[in-house]
C-alpha cells in the first residue's frame, strides 16, 4: 500500500493496561480507565476522541485481570459506531511494550496511540490532520506545564525536539509530552530494538528519541487543557474538566 494511501486509513490503538497502582483502592475492583470521569467510563473519552477524528478501526489492549471488563462494557463497538478489537498486554513492562502488541492489527499502516488515562479538553483533529500531511515519521502534542518532572519533556531547539527526557530531575523546559503519537508502521521495528529503562520499563520516549535521531519526529502544540488522570488529584481534575466542558 502506497503512503498516501496508508495514511487515509489510520487506525486507532488504545493502551489501558498497566496495574494502576497509584490508584489503589480504587483500581483493585477494575482498571483505572473503567473509573469514572464526567459521567462516563474513563476510556469512552478516548474512544470518541478517534472517532471524532474518524478512525473507527480501534484496538483495545488491557491486562489480563482486566480484558473481561472492557469486553463487558465495550461490547463490538456497534454502539459507538465503531469497531473495536482487543489485545492483552500479559505483563506491566510500560507503555512501548504494550504497542508492540499492535502490529499485527496495524497490518503495515500508520496509527494514531493514545494513553487512556489522558483526558482533553478539545479535539485532537488538528494533529490527525496535521499527521496526514505529514504522511511518515512521528508526531506528538506538547503542552506547557508547571510539573514537567511527571512527564517526558521536550527539549526544543527552534522548530526542532533535540531530545526527550522521562521524568527528568531537572527538566530541560516546561514542555510535557502529551499521551497522544501518531506512528508510521516503522514503529513496530523500533520498539524491538530499544531496551528497557532503569525503573524497567520499555519506554515510550525511547521510540521517539529514535524518531527524532533519524530526524523524523515533528510536533505542535496542544491547545485546551489536558490531564494525565494517574493520581487521585488528576482524577478530580480530570473529572471536573469533563463535567465543565459538558455545560
Ligand atoms: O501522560 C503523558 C505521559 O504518559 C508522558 O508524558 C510520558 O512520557 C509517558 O511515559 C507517560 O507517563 P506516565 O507515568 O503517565 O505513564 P503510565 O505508567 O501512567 O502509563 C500511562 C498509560 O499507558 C496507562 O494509563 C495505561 C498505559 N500502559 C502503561 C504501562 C506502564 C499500558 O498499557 N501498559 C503498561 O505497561
Amino acid at each position: 500500500m502506497s503512503n498516501s494511501k496508508n495514511i487515509e486509513c489510520l487506525k486507532g490503538v488504545i493502551l489501558a493496561g498497566g496495574l494502576g497502582t497509584r490508584l489503589y483502592p480504587l483500581t483493585k475492583v477494575t482498571s483505572k480507565h473503567l473509573l469514572p470521569v464526567g459521567n462516563e467510563p474513563m476510556v469512552f473519552h478516548s474512544i470518541k476522541l478517534l472517532i471524532e477524528t474518524g478512525i473507527t478501526d480501534i484496538l483495545i489492549i488491557t491486562s489480563p485481570i482486566h480484558i473481561g471488563d472492557f469486553v463487558s462494557v465495550l461490547g463490538s463497538g456497534k454502539d459507538f459506531g465503531c469497531e473495536f478489537t482487543y489485545r492483552v498486554q500479559e505483563e506491566a513492562k510500560g507503555i512501548a511494550h504494550a504497542l508492540e502488541s499492535a502490529e499485527g492489527f496495524a497490518a503495515g499502516g500508520s496509527i494514531v496511540v493514545l494513553l487512556a488515562d489522558n483526558i482533553f479538553e478539545s479535539s485532537i483533529q488538528q494533529l490527525v490532520s496535521d499527521y496526514k500531511i505529514q504522511k511518515t515519521g512521528a508526531r506528538v502534542l506538547l503542552k506547557e506545564v508547571d510539573d514537567p518532572e511527571r512527564f517526558g519533556v521536550a527539549s526544543l531547539n527552534g522548530n526542532h525536539i533535540d531530545s526527550i527526557e522521562e521524568k527528568p530531575v531537572q527538566p530541560k523546559s516546561n514542555y510535557a509530552v502529551v499521551g497522544v503519537y501518531c506512528y508510521d508502521s516503522t514503529v513496530f521495528e523500533i520498539i524491538r530494538s530499544i531496551e528497557p529503562s532503569s525503573r524497567g520499563e520499555y519506554e515510550i520516549t525511547s521510540v521517539n528519541n529514535v524518531y527524532i535521531d533519524r530526524g523524523q519526529l515533528q510536533y505542535s502544540f496542544l491547545q485546551g487543557e489536558w490531564v494525565d488522570a494517574g493520581t487521585f488529584e488528576a482524577l478530580v481534575e480530570a473529572n471536573n474538566l469533563l463535567m465543565n466542558r459538558k455545560e
